[in-house]
């Protein structure tokens, strides 16, 4: 049960009017505490603490209120029935929702034959949490990983093999398309390799970065070789990042569709464009003003033709935004990249409302923050490289290790793995999104505190009760007498469902984060002051704790799904 809302809505009921009703965090005064009455007085010019008075006796009559009063200059405080609490706690499960959107969610979003970089951790994580809690309150998504696989970097990954392999076929005029190319594919390491030393080089090299700008204009064209090409190391790139979206514990994206998908809409968006008149030219290349009057910031015009005839970035965006259109007709789409790109999407989303795609507040880009060092600058590993995915990844796994030693357990690898995996996602997931936070991969993987291994270990020692007991020893009476931890826990589970809505809501997956922690505090603390299995625990108490636990192992394995974690069967 969601009491928040159930509390809100039957206060709102009585009183005839709807109150502002806050869960303090301190429930020594009550559950709930509204301000309803000092507002309301202010407005009638009444007296603040007669006006609570009433309010009190009116609350007082309802049957889960077990005491209603009245604090400060006119405060209400509100305490739930114990009996109603022990009733009403149930594990969360997945909502049924009236009125479910329709979500398109742009994530991930990696790039063919580039390895994957740390910029991309928060982009996958945070993108998938949000995932996984729209599709739990009910909501229809729809995943989409817009790779970077038809632009300029493309250009310069075939300009370099060109250089490397200057006999291979694909750059023959005698180029034969229907023969078998697949004995040229190169290891990801490899192919990984070509982008940053090609890109190294057209920066000092005008001749290459011509012949990549060249190559790039043909590859879209159709050129028979340079697309033999690239159908050969795209499928590399693809297996690659598949073994990341695995290693992360993602869930697969429903279209693994980019920007060369995108570009088969070139003919219809162009043809709006220039019905509407949107497209102009400036120095060989086309553009579309987006700039309006209003504006006090640089607004830079959107390039939707390259002089040289490629389709850049900007313009595949637009197209893909019509196919997603014409395909899932979403009620939102979701943009969750690094926060550099703010302008890019300001720009599209202009677009989009010039031509009647979407309206604005339908488009949302998520911009976050950077991931970085101690010393305040972009994360690099130690060689002082910028830190590629993988390096991440294991430097996590490093220091798991190494804790698990420190501390004499010997766990096997998946459980390290899934120690590291919650050690480095919670650690992303619990910082405000939208700002930069310090990495360090040491403490994330710390046991205590707020960790993901700490989250871990609370649930795996809720699953050591229940893996000793059966069904019959949970069954709990109707009536229990509750401790104040056991109530505490209990009150907190019943919040579960309206924090993944403020989360949901907020486009903020910090809010879960948090909330596991503070689940997995509450619990603790009620392991701690409530024996379960001591001898002198008599029946009652061991049934109703033992339910308890179950709930509560429920809850936070629910919250943990939905962080994409997973709870090691030890630790
Ligand atoms: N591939 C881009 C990058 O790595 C991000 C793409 C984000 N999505 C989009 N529709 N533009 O920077």
């Amino acid at each position: 049960m969601n009491l928040y809302k159930y509390v809100s809505d039957k206060i709102n009921e009585k009183l005839g009017f709807e109150v502002n009703l806050e869960s303090p965090r301190n429930r020594e005064f009550g559950d709930f505490a509204t301000n309803a009455a000092m507002v309301m007085a202010k407005k009638a010019g009444k007296n603040p603490c007669e006006l609570a008075g009433d309010i009190v006796d009116k609350l007082r009559e309802l049957d889960f209120v077990a005491d209603a009063s009245i604090a400060g200059p006119g405060f209400i405080n509100i305490k739930i029935n114990d009996d109603f609490i022990w009733k009403n706690a149930i594990a969360p499960t997945p909502i049924k929702n009236e009125k479910p959107q329709i979500i398109d969610l742009d994530y991930g979003a990696y790039n063919v034959a580039k390895s994957l970089h740390i910029g991309h951790l928060r982009t996958s994580i945070v993108g998938d949490t949000f995932n996984r809690i729209a599709r739990f309150l009910g909501h229809k998504t729809i995943s989409y990983n817009h790779m970077g696989d038809w632009g300029r970097s493309m250009g310069i990954v075939i300009a370099w093999i060109k250089r490397l392999h200057p006999d291979w076929p694909f750059f023959s005029d005698n180029f034969d398309p229907n023969a078998d190319y697949s004995s040229y594919a190169m290891p990801v390491e490899e192919l990984d390799t070509y982008y940053p030393a090609g890109a190294a080089l057209a920066k000092s090299d005008p001749e290459f970065m011509e012949l990549a700008q060249k190559i790039t204009a043909d590859l879209q064209k159709g050129h028979p070789g340079y697309n033999a090409l690239y159908n050969v190391f795209m499928p590399i790139s693809l297996a690659s990042m598949d073994n990341t979206i695995k290693q992360l514990n993602i869930l697969p994206f429903d279209r693994n569709l980019g920007e060369k998908n995108a570009a088969l809409y070139e003919e219809p968006v162009e043809k709006i464009l220039r019905d509407r008149n949107l497209l102009q030219e400036s120095d060989g290349a086309e553009i579309v003003v987006v700039k309006k009057d209003t504006d006090n910031a640089p607004m830079p015009p959107v390039m939707f033709h390259k002089s040289r005839g490629a389709t850049p970035y900007d313009a595949t965006d637009i197209m893909a935004l019509y196919y997603r259109k014409i395909t899932d007709n979403p009620d939102k789409v979701v943009y969750f990249t690094d926060s550099r790109q703010k302008l890019h999407f300001e720009q599209l989303f202009r677009v989009a409302e010039l031509i009647d795609l979407f309206p604005i507040e339908n488009l949302e880009h998520i911009g976050y923050g950077t991931i970085n060092g101690a010393d305040g600058k972009p994360f690099k590993t130690r060689d002082g490289n910028a830190a590629g995915l993988n390096d991440i990844i294991d430097m996590v796994r490093d220091a798991a290790r190494a804790r698990v030693q420190e501390s004499g357990k010997t766990l096997d690898d998946e459980t390290i793995d899934e120690i590291a995996l919650a050690a480095l996602k919670f650690n992303d997931l619990m910082h405000d999104l939208r700002s930069d936070y310090v990495f360090e991969p040491n403490s994330v993987t710390s046991f205590e505190g707020r960790t993901g291994p700490y989250i871990l270990y609370t649930a795996v020692r809720l699953n050591s009760i229940l893996n000793k007991v059966n069904d019959v020893d949970i069954k709990a009476e109707t009536e229990y007498n509750m401790d104040v931890d056991e109530r505490n826990l209990l009150v907190q589970i019943m919040d579960f469902e309206r924090t993944i809505m403020t989360a949901f809501d907020k486009r903020a997956t910090d809010i879960i984060a948090n909330y596991a922690y503070d689940l997995c505090q509450l619990i603790n603390t009620f392991y701690h002051n409530c024996p379960i299995m001591r001898d002198d625990v008599d029946d009652t108490t061991r049934a109703g704790r033992l339910h308890i636990v179950q709930i509560a192992r429920d809850t936070l394995a629910c919250a943990i799904d939905l962080m994409g974690l997973k709870i090691p069967s030890e630790m």
